[in-house]
């Protein structure tokens, strides 16, 4: 088996492909990745012999056509995507590039050469947000597509175009969104990695708002061994929420965090809100737990102390992402919300 897998480089597409490696030593898998700012080989080092890295732009159709003629790819995954909603918010042009005219190429190129499976990996964030005090809603994949973001709205037109090309097409697509991740690999401008880094050095956390805003939470190796389910077993042409019921608010995971690293709470410092900022994110998983039975195994208590244990016991990873490019990032984002 020939599996192509698009931003193996980045958080959950690194852990993925740690992933798949292991557990089908036989596949040949092949990692696509323009090494973006959030792209890092480091992330592929453990398995860096076992695969074949390829640096590339899934927005470039010479280069993808090359690749599907040389590799000739059964399976595609994509995870390959600008990911962070205020990055979007600032500039969005580049999300529109990548996420959705990428997406293109790519099932361009499965057409033309063709594949047994394409597999687009989705977000929540398609289905806009709930509210805060009506905790019976949940999104299902029925749930009508209503974005926020420059990036949920990205990820949104990317999906409608892979169920038109299922449709007109025929091709084999299927389609996750997923809650939001954390785990080993996350680059440390979303919210967990980002508060333990800067809770290790002793610098302010800058929570949005009041902190009240309610994220899903899924341990990485959950949302992969859910991937894997679908491109082996899920229906074609079919959507999957992946998520599992784990739902809390930024300022309790940030209190957590605190905690675990026994630091003050007086690191916390409530800053100028997100724009258009998501109040309340939660999945309903109950398709993907009838057809595939698929269910999370890593409770959040657990998840989250093996996650604080990876960044003390790998400060390399991101202290040398902290110290370059990103610190421009840093002051940019959070200098005028009133946290430096
Ligand atoms: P990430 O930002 O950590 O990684 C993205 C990777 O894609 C990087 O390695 C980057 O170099 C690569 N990339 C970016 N543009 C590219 C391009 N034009 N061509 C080739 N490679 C490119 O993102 P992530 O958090 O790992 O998210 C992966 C996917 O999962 C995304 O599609 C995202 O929308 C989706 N998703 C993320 C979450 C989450 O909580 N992080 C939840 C649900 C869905
Ligand atoms: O739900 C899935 C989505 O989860 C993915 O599609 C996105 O790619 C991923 O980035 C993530 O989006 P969020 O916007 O939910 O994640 P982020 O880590 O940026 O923020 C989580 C919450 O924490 C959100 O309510 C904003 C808040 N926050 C975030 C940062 C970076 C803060 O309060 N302070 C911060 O400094």
């Amino acid at each position: 088996m020939n599996l192509l897998i698009t931003g193996g480089a980045g958080f959950i597409g690194g852990n993925f492909t740690h992933y798949m490696v292991n557990k089908y030593p036989d596949y040949n898998i092949i990692v696509l990745d323009k090494l973006t700012y959030a792209g890092n080989l480091e992330t592929l080092e453990p398995v860096m012999n076992n695969i074949k890295f390829i640096k590339s732009d899934i927005a470039d159709r010479d280069a993808v056509y090359r690749l599907f003629e040389e590799e000739k790819p059964d399976i595609v995954v994509n995870f390959a995507a600008e990911s962070h909603v205020d990055r979007s918010i600032d500039d969005p042009e580049i999300f529109l590039i990548t996420n959705m005219l990428g997406t293109q190429v790519l099932m361009d190129a499965c057409r033309k050469y063709g594949i047994k499976r394409y597999h687009q990996v989705s977000t929540d964030e398609v289905y806009g947000d709930l509210p805060l005090d009506r905790p019976d809603l949940f999104f299902t994949e029925e749930t009508p597509i209503h974005t926020s973001s420059p990036y949920s709205a990205s990820k949104a037109s990317a999906d409608l175009l892979v169920q038109a090309y299922h449709r007109t097409y025929n091709l084999p697509v299927t389609i996750s969104r997923c809650s939001n991740n954390y785990g080993p690999y996350h680059f440390p401008e979303k919210l967990i990695p980002l508060m333990i880094a800067n809770a290790l050095n002793d610098k302010p956390l800058p929570v949005y708002g009041k902190g009240e805003n309610v994220r899903d939470w899924l341990y990485v190796e959950d949302h992969c061994k859910a991937i894997d389910l679908i491109i082996h077993k899920g229906r074609e042409g079919e959507v999957y929420n992946i998520g599992g019921h784990n739902e809390k608010t930024n300022i309790y995971i940030v209190k957590k965090i605190l905690e675990l690293l026994n630091k003050p709470e007086s690191l916390i410092t409530y800053v100028t809100d997100r724009k258009g900022h998501d109040l309340r994110y939660a999945i309903d998983p109950t398709k993907i737990h009838n057809e595939l039975g698929w269910e999370p195994e890593t409770k959040f208590d657990d998840g989250i102390v093996k996650t604080v244990e990876w960044y003390l016991a790998n400060k390399s990873w991101w202290e040398k992402i902290i110290s370059g490019e990103y610190m421009e990032y840093y002051k940019k984002m959070y200098i005028n919300r009133g946290s430096i």
